[in-house]
This record gives C-alpha cells, sequence and structure tokens, in this order.
C-alpha cells in the first residue's frame, strides 16, 4: 500500500515537472527589438570619430532601442585585438544577440553598394533568424546605392560636399572601391547621375570600371587641368591614403599628374558626411518599420 502510494506521488511528480517543463518551452519569448550596425572596421581615427557620429544620429532617431556593432574585416579586428580592443564579427555580434534574447534585429551596414562583401554579410546574418528559441526576424538595411532615388540622394550630397573653391571648368574625381560582382554597375550608374548635375564630375574605382584610364581619357578630351580627388569610400583608409593620392606612380594623382593635371586630394570618407550619413539612416528607419 505504502509502496503504490509513493508510486503514485513520484508519478504526480513527474507528470507535473513536465507539463511545467512544456509551458516554460512553449512561453514565447517577450519582443526585443534591437539593431546592429556593421561597418568594415577602420584603424584610422577620423573614420573611427565618424562611426562616434554615426552612432549619435542612430542613439537620437532610436532613443530606446539597444544598439551593437560589428566589423566585418578580420585584419582590423585582429589589429585592434592586439591592442587590447575587442570588437565583434557580425556573426558573434548575432549570437550574443541570440543569447540575450533579441527577438528582432534590424542590421544595417554602411557599405557602398550591395558587391560580395554586402550579400556575405547578408547572407550569414539571415542565417541567424529563425533559429531554435533564437532570434525571430532578421532585416537588413540596404547599402548606401539600393535603389534610383538612393542615387539621387547620393549625388546630391556628393555634390554638397565639394570644396566650396572648387570652380566649375575643374573636375572632381571620385574614387569608389570598385568589384567584379555584377553590382559594380552602380558606379556607371552613379557616374550618370552625377554627369546630369555636373558634367565636369567623375567617378573611377579601384578595381572594378570605370578605371582610372577611362576616367583620364574623358578628363583629357574635356582639356582639364585641375581635379579634386575624392574618395567614395565609406572610409578615407588604405584606397584613398595609397591608390589615390600616394606618390607611386600608380596612384591616381600620378597618374593624371602625367597628363598635366594637378590634383586636390580631399582626404574624408563618405561616413563622415552627415548629409550621406542620413541616406544609411534612413534605410535603417525603413527596416525597423517593418517590426511595428
Ligand atoms: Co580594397
Amino acid at each position: 500500500m505504502f509502496k503504490k502510494i509513493s508510486m503514485c506521488v513520484l508519478a504526480v511528480c513527474l507528470i507535473l515537472s513536465f507539463s511545467a517543463m512544456a509551458s516554460d518551452h512553449a512561453k514565447k519569448k517577450p519582443v526585443k527589438k534591437g539593431i546592429l550596425l556593421v561597418s568594415f572596421g577602420t584603424s584610422v581615427p577620423e573614420a573611427q570619430a565618424a562611426f562616434a557620429n554615426i552612432e549619435k544620429k542612430v542613439k537620437a532617431e532610436f532613443p530606446d532601442v539597444p544598439l551593437r556593432w560589428a566589423y566585418t574585416s578580420h585584419v582590423i579586428r585582429h589589429k585592434l585585438a592586439k591592442e587590447g580592443k575587442q570588437l565583434d564579427s557580425v556573426e558573434i555580434a548575432l549570437a550574443k544577440m541570440m543569447d540575450e534574447g533579441f527577438t528582432h534585429v534590424a542590421v544595417q551596414s554602411f557599405h557602398i553598394i550591395g558587391g560580395e562583401e554586402f550579400h556575405g554579410m547578408y547572407q550569414n546574418a539571415k542565417a541567424f533568424a529563425g533559429m531554435s528559441e533564437g532570434i525571430e526576424k532578421i532585416i537588413v538595411g540596404y547599402p548606401l546605392l539600393g535603389t534610383e532615388d538612393d542615387m539621387k540622394k547620393a549625388t546630391d550630397a556628393v555634390i554638397a560636399n565639394i570644396p566650396k573653391e572648387r570652380k566649375k571648368d575643374e573636375a572632381v574625381v571620385l574614387m569608389g572601391h570598385g568589384t567584379p560582382h555584377p553590382a559594380n554597375a552602380f558606379y556607371a550608374a552613379m557616374l550618370y547621375h552625377l554627369q546630369q548635375k555636373d558634367p565636369n564630375i567623375f567617378l573611377g574605382t579601384v578595381e572594378g570600371s570605370p578605371t582610372i584610364d577611362d576616367i583620364k581619357t574623358m578628363l583629357t578630351k574635356k582639356g582639364i587641368k585641375k581635379a579634386y580627388l575624392i574618395p567614395f569610400m565609406s572610409v578615407a583608409g588604405d584606397h584613398a591614403r595609397n591608390d589615390m593620392t600616394g606618390d607611386d606612380k600608380d596612384s591616381w594623382k600620378s597618374i593624371l599628374g602625367k597628363e598635366g593635371i594637378s590634383c586636390v586630394p580631399v582626404l574624408k570618407g563618405l561616413a563622415e558626411y552627415d548629409n550621406i550619413v542620413a541616406i544609411w539612416i534612413e534605410h535603417l528607419k525603413q527596416v525597423y518599420a517593418h517590426f511595428k
């Protein structure tokens, strides 16, 4: 008899604990929305200041939303790790956010076009959505140039940022990164938009087309004698400092200099201009609106 009772108690206990477990599992996680900002990363102090400025702007726009950063360049992450600064990749940042119970994450990167790097990041970020007990929804915002409208806005912003002392018969040559990815076509499209507004603005790329030789031909045909060299990259890093304006014979400054075109470099990345940052933040707002 005693044995029977104790078996019953045990059975009841088991059922109770099972149902407790079941309801624990079935309980939906409370909604927790967050933002993940993604940059290539930089060790250039000016660019770090630009990212701090972006953070301030995002916080002003989303005062109650937790904000995290991720850096896609492992070279830069390792370099900064040696200085004792621990920076997360997109994957680590999202894993941490998953652990912290985030259910909705808006990801906004500071890429210029949707090229290889952007799509790699997109693919990995999306892989974190829909994991068992993980983040329910992850939406990735467009890069700077995602639509025709973005190109028009970026064109106006770039023109507004040209140094005031530049005269109309002097050229502005923007340096984009360029890529073998099909999204490279955005650079030629952007060149078209720029030229619609000001035929002496040009845009070439380091690793795609239009090349600097294409641009050189256009400039010499027009008899241009002076050009402002401006990076069309989020950060004025290595490419701007070496490939654009270095003393090496392959730099854009040297290539154009050989044609008798004197060059004035402007070492400022796109992320340092508020009117460009506004386009990225607009994309983040569009993405975040899907969570409401
Ligand atoms: Co590069």
